[in-house]
């Protein structure tokens, strides 16, 4: 094990209260004057005391030799769970593999974060042309847009989790929500295409509409399940990136209103998707079932009984699973998004959130979200969350979470480099379990600038 620096008033609270310490090498001055011998344990604060005095904030305790630190009944003290003490030698670096992946991660979200920039000057370009011409756009830049979404989405089984975090630094709500929830929606549908296909067209030549269809409405057809060939994708994500689009012929006083909607508001404001969403394909000949499903049922039912959906002319076992992927991709990113009303929500309570309303409905509803939960990440590699310690910290791997503290436990900056640590696996001491606080949102990296040590900031060249 290296030697480490332990914050010293850590130290000095041990002391006190009846524990040990011995650093295990040499502790000198700026005169090289010595001020504690390595093998000598340390059982008063004095001597750590003096060591602060010569301006020591930490104390460097080489754990590889006899060094260690011991509480009052002789166990040894782990700092790994706490590692607002435990702080590196700045001049040791981090694994090859894991500066690797940092660099990696910063690649990924600078290539994404220009691909949403985009997306998103084009959008609102496309709304603008709608609200001066009352409905026609340039269909062509549409495509190139989403083309370039989905080339980037379909490039590995991380590339959504950089493309989304942004938004929520951002209060242009109409533009990314639509480029939002076509790269969460895109996403959810590759993986839901690649994984789940077969077993859905299994599935569905089992089942009879009288087993799903309880209530006894037996005129719908159970719809039948292709694999979404790639322009049939392309064609999806168009509709998802455009779903809203009738929201620009919705007064704006009306869609931004804070307080509750009046049910004839309410009214108006549902047109945006059956009425005006589908007068603007037309007008633009955007004639596609895709995109137009899309557009026409994104707030519609996913299982029988659901409330405050519309249009309600479609039985959920028609609902083809690309629109069920829209609608749950708007819910999740309307809630996840920062308004100016309301706080983003923490994406693992919304996931948990929507897990409970759909998951148990039907057995298809439960495919679409484990593809749709697959593509969200809950911890995606290069957020930031905060932990109950208060401590913050960088998510390297979402597996696990596997991540980098870069604040002690006051939120002040680390400067040294720390280890990776997995969350949940910390430490045998219960009490120093580190959990993830789920009362704050996720960040992005940009949002906690400030404290983000050099080596997170890494650009990329
Ligand atoms: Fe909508
Ligand atoms: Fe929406």
């Amino acid at each position: 094990m290296a030697e480490f620096s332990i914050n010293i008033d850590r130290l000095i609270d041990i002391v006190s209260r009846g524990g040990t310490v011995k650093t295990g090498v040499d502790v000198r001055n700026d005169k090289g004057v010595l001020l504690l011998e390595k093998s000598v344990p340390i059982h008063s604060v004095n001597p750590l005391l003096v060591v602060k005095k010569y301006g020591g904030n930490t104390l460097p305790i080489d754990f590889s030799t006899s060094g260690g630190v011991w509480d009052k009944a002789g166990n040894p003290v782990s700092f790994y769970a706490e590692n607002t003490i435990v702080k590196e030698n700045p001049e040791k670096s981090l694994p090859e593999s894991i500066e690797r992946k940092i660099k990696e991660i910063n690649r990924k979200k600078a290539e994404a974060s220009e691909k949403y920039e985009c997306a998103k000057k084009n959008i609102k370009k496309v709304i603008l042309e709608i609200k001066n011409s009352g409905g026609e756009f340039d269909t062509g830049l549409v495509e190139d847009t989403v083309t370039d979404i989905v080339n980037f989405l379909a490039l590995d089984d991380t590339a959504f989790s950089h493309m989304t975090r942004e938004i929520f630094s951002y209060d242009d709500y109409l533009y990314n929500h639509s480029v939002s929830t076509c790269a969460i929606g895109t996403s959810a549908l590759i993986r839901f295409n690649e994984k789940f296909s077969e077993i859905i067209n299994n599935h569905l030549s089992t089942i009879s509409i009288d087993t799903i269809n309880s209530n006894g409405d037996g005129n719908h057809p159970a719809s039948s399940f292709v694999y979404y060939l790639p322009q049939d994708i392309h064609d999806i994500s168009l509709g998802y990136f455009l779903h809203d689009v009738g929201k620009v012929l919705i007064p704006e006083n009306i869609l931004n209103k804070q307080g509750k909607l009046s049910e004839a508001e309410f009214d108006i404001v549902k047109k945006h998707s059956y009425e005006k969403g589908m007068e603007i394909l037309s007008r633009n000949k955007l004639d596609n079932p895709f995109i137009s499903n899309c557009v026409k049922y994104h707030h519609g039912v996913l299982f029988q009984g659901e409330k405050g959906c519309y249009p309600t002319n479609l039985h959920p076992i028609e609902m083809p699973p690309y629109v069920k992927i829209c609608k749950l991709s708007d819910v999740y990113d309307a809630m996840t998004s920062k308004r100016s009303y309301k706080d983003a929500f923490n994406p693992v309570g919304v996931v948990t959130e929507i897990f409970r309303k759909y998951a148990n409905q039907d057995r298809m509803l439960q495919f679409i979200l484990r593809a749709f939960v697959k593509a969200v990440g809950i911890y995606p590699p290069g957020s930031v969350l905060n932990l109950t310690n208060g401590q913050m910290v960088y998510v390297l791997d979402s597996d696990g979470p596997m991540v980098i503290p870069f604040t002690d436990k006051e939120g002040t900056p680390l400067f040294h480099k720390s280890d990776p640590i997995k969350i949940g696996e910390s430490d045998e001491n219960p009490e120093n379990k580190l959990e993830i606080d789920r009362r704050h949102p996720l960040k992005s990296p940009i949002e906690v600038w400030d404290s983000l040590p050099e080596y997170l900031k890494v650009s990329v060249q």
